[in-house]
């Protein structure tokens, strides 16, 4: 699709539709379009179209202007609006018109503009929402915009933003991409090779196998393993964008299929279990689009993928494994696999000697019991890396909630006969699970990102379409544009 900015009026823009944002019952907002296309409006404000938010309303344009169509997109009461509405109505729009046929769209950007709010916000949330994932099914579908004109005078810094969010948002979809995959075909190997393909100049990838993952001591990683005959793939990126930084490390939580192993899980909902690697995926999306941009940052990410299968040679309940920092792990559940995989990527991440470590994961059933589907669970062991992360939740509405890590919960995770047991019960689960990655982040500036319940979105959002969310890119990429 084409994006382009061009300072030209809204009566002279060639296009099947014209999007024009409106807020709650303002219909006099509209008078450059000739008195014509403002009678219209006026006449639409009194019955159709209230300007709410999110409300789309499609019409024919008068014979007097360029445009062949006008589409109102309500942004709610005007002394409500937020980039986070402008997201959506973004998405809203640029759905509706696509569904409706519309190729060529453009963007009146005054009304936005007057409320001191981004026009480019709004194509983010038109690019979001475009997405869709098409790969498995045969049947034609050729629904598409093809261009967008956003009607503004072009600047530099209009143009910086707009790369940002182009890029930004196609590394969302990448990443979507790799989570919708079905687990048959999205195996470790697979995303392994997906890592490999966006090697170049400032980036370097390495894969390490089964045997190297044995010479490092990657006990805990390696017991998820056992249970497949995927191999597994610990996939390491180096993304090198200053000179003399210390890195900020990004691990992904890359369980490519998450059956509970010997602990299965009940067969409804398993299909999900798919999205068990949306962290992984997620860092990569995060590292594909700041190589893309050359962020002045060193960023290493580190994607440990394995399937969590029962098998005959499967890791059983009280089996204990050795993780890669010396401390032994009793396994109570092998379903708690996720914080064994991340201990062991947690582990080999200090010897980048990093500024801090942030890991992503879809890691407990207990996150979404907790808050829903509408924010992370963040714990960590820096108040200031913390803060820094909330900003970039409220910058991005990929929202955070902070959770505690009380130094009682150490006590839920004790093992009698190894140095610490892989669940703490029922109680706190959300919490013990990340306690149990504090226990290998030690001194190092840790945060944990649980995404269990925003990476999967189970019905269409303004800008999510239903499936993977892509959670987690945005977020972080803000996080590392305000550091840089
Ligand atoms: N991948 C799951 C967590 C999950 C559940 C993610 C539902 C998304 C949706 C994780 O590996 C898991 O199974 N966690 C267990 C831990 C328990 C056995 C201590 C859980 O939360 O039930
Ligand atoms: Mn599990
Ligand atoms: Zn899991």
């Amino acid at each position: 699709m084409n994006i382009s900015i061009k300072n030209i009026k809204e009566t002279d823009c060639i296009c099947d539709a014209l999007i024009l944002p409106v807020t709650e019952g303002d219909s006099g907002l509209y008078n450059r379009l000739g008195s014509t296309t403002r009678d219209i409006i006026k006449k639409l404000f009194s019955k159709e179209f209230k300007g709410k938010q999110n409300e789309v309303l499609l019409v024919p344009a008068p014979e007097d202007i360029k445009p062949g169509r006008i589409l109102l997109v309500g942004l709610g009461k005007k002394g409500e609006v937020s980039a986070e509405k402008v997201r959506q109505a973004g998405g809203k729009a640029a759905v509706h018109l696509r569904d409706m046929g519309m190729k060529r769209v453009a963007l009146s950007t005054s009304v936005i503009s007057s409320l001191k709010l981004s026009p480019i916000t709004f194509i983010e949330g038109a690019l979001l929402g475009l997405y869709t994932f098409k790969k498995y099914s045969t049947g034609k579908n050729n629904k598409a915009i093809d261009n967008i004109v956003i009607l503004l005078k072009s600047s530099r810094e209009l143009d910086n933003k707009l790369k940002w969010t182009k890029t930004v948002t196609s590394s969302v979809g990448f990443a979507r991409d790799l989570i919708n995959t079905p687990s048959n075909d999205m195996t470790p190997t697979h995303l392994a090779k997906a890592a490999l393909a966006l090697k170049r100049k400032n980036l370097s990838v390495k894969i390490l196998g089964r045997r190297d993952a044995e010479r490092l001591g990657m006990g805990a990683y390696l017991s998820v393993a056992k249970g497949s005959k995927e191999p597994p793939k610990f996939i390491v990126l180096e993304y090198k964008g200053a000179k003399n930084k210390q890195p900020l490390v990004l691990i992904g939580k890359s369980i490519t299929f998450d059956s509970g192993g010997i602990s299965l899980k009940p067969a409804e909902g398993m299909e999900k279990m798919k999205y068990d690697m949306a962290g992984g995926a997620a860092v990569l999306g995060i590292i594909r689009a700041a190589s893309e941009l050359r962020l002045p940052v060193n960023l290493i990410g580190i994607l440990p993928a394995t399937e969590n299968l029962p098998g005959g040679s499967a890791t059983r309940p009280g089996d204990i494994v050795k993780a890669i920092t010396g401390k032994t792990v009793e396994i109570i559940n092998t379903d708690a696999e996720g914080r064994l995989i991340l201990a062991d990527a947690i582990g080999y991440a200090k010897r980048f000697k990093p500024c801090a470590i942030i890991d992503i994961a879809t890691l407990t059933g207990a996150c979404s019991i907790a808050l829903g589907n509408e924010a992370i669970a963040m714990m960590g062991n820096e108040r200031e890396l913390m803060d820094k992360i909330k900003k970039s939740a409220d910058n991005t509405y990929e929202r955070v909630w902070e959770m505690p890590l009380y130094d009682e919960y150490k006590e839920y995770l004790k093992s009698d006969v190894a140095d610490i047991k892989n669940t703490g019960g029922k109680n706190g689960s959300l919490v013990t699970a990340a306690y149990f990655l504090n226990e290998f982040a030690e001194k190092t500036p840790w945060v944990h990102l649980d995404i269990a319940g925003t990476a999967w979105v189970e019905k269409d959002k303004p800008y999510i379409p239903k499936g993977a969310s892509g959670i987690g890119v945005r977020l972080i990429l803000d996080f590392i544009k305000e550091m840089s």
